[in-house]
């Protein structure tokens, strides 16, 4: 039979209808033989993961989001749900909920970026911080076995994991040895994607960014120190500066991190993967980039050195190479003046 019969649209269908009437035109050229993805973004109203979920959108993926904004903001998404995108307001605490929520959007793909990223929290209260970075993750886990969900890309991280660096840039396999239980938490919840992995089959990978920098950052996260910086640069402020500046980080785009994301989901690898440019930048070095961005010069104020502070740090990206195709295409230099962009 050429033209079926007419039915009553099931609750499958219904669905479906309803997802087709918020896709936008197909996706540019170059990208037509890309099957649209059904993805879901926890933390997807925050800093890293509202980018994410603008690159979701913009090539014509379906995305739900999970936040409980607690850090996160609404309007992060206003582009983004005016292209179709949807926020559910939920607690990653509440397993019964995910459950739910996964059942409802079937995402082929969960990026689990929801977090407490606060790491002076995280020493006052390790449990609260436990309960929604260990918990919060099983409970994402749970709920992606259960909707039979092809892939779980889960954001870890780089900065946080490896406590002081002895071997620079820091391979996947070197020591693990968190300051603070915000890394010990991440690398909790590390353990349980590799857990679900060889448990139930689920395909996981652990991205470990360095320190995340650019558009939408909260001055108050794991990395704000650009936040501050550039803030204080158009305030015509002078930022302080603990110690002698001279500590090392690994600074990566946030445009660099959604790559990561996207080339995770796209591949079937599993495991921990460095997220950063393998180079390590001072907080001197960052000052006379900026210094040199500035028409009236940018001077700090020097202040005492913070106890239990890392010394140095940067991340070997050569895993993700090798094994997701990625690597960071933004240098600090060009990432900076992009920063300062949009901040004006
Ligand atoms: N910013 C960095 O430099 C950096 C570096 C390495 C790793 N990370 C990781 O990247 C991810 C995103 O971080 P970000 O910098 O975008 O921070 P963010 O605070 O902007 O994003 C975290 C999001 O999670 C949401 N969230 C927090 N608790 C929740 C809960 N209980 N239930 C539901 N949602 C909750 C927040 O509202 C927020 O939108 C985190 O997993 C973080 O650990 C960040």
């Amino acid at each position: 039979m050429l033209f079926p019969a007419r039915s009553m649209p099931s609750k499958e269908t219904n669905r479906l209808t309803r997802r087709r009437r918020y896709q936008r035109p197909g996706p540019p050229q170059g990208l037509a033989c890309r099957a649209v993805m059904e993805a879901l973004v926890t933390g997807g109203s925050g800093f890293i993961g509202s980018n994410l979920v603008d690159a979701l959108t913009a090539r014509g993926d379906r995305v739900t989001v999970v936040d409980d904004l607690s850090t996160g903001r609404r309007e992060n998404l206003d582009g983004a749900v005016e292209a179709g995108a949807r926020l559910v307001e939920a607690d990653l605490r509440d397993g019964e909920r995910m459950i739910a929520v996964c059942a409802e959007a079937q995402p082929q793909v969960i990026f689990h970026l929801g977090a407490q990223i606060d790491v002076r929290r995280s020493t006052a209260e390790p449990g609260v911080d436990a309960a929604i970075n260990v918990g919060g993750t099983i409970n994402m886990l749970e709920a992606a076995r259960r909707a039979g969900v092809r892939r779980f890309v889960n954001t870890s991280s780089g900065g946080a994991v490896y406590g002081e660096g002895r071997e620079l840039p820091a391979p996947e396999g070197h020591a693990v040895a968190p300051e603070a239980p915000y890394g010990q938490s991440k690398f909790a919840a590390e353990g349980y994607c590799a857990l679900y992995g060889r448990l139930h089959g689920l395909s996981c990978a652990s991205l470990r960014p360095g320190n995340v920098y650019g558009p939408r950052q909260d001055p108050l996260g794991e990395a704000g120190v650009i936040a501050i910086f550039c803030g204080r640069l158009l305030e015509g402020g002078r930022p302080a500066v603990f110690g002698d500046g001279r500590q090392t980080r690994d600074y990566v785009f946030v445009e660099d991190v959604v790559a990561a994301n996207l080339a995770a989901a796209a591949s079937e690898a599993t495991g921990p993967f460095n997220v950063g440019l393998g180079l390590e930048t001072s907080v001197l070095d960052l000052l006379a980039a900026l210094d040199g961005l500035s028409d009236d010069g940018f001077e700090a104020d020097f202040a005492a050195e913070r106890p239990g502070e890392v010394r140095r740090i940067a991340l070997d990206p050569s895993r993700a190479r090798a094994e997701l195709g990625w690597e960071a295409k933004v240098g600090v230099a060009e990432g900076l003046e992009r920063t300062l962009a949009s901040l004006r």
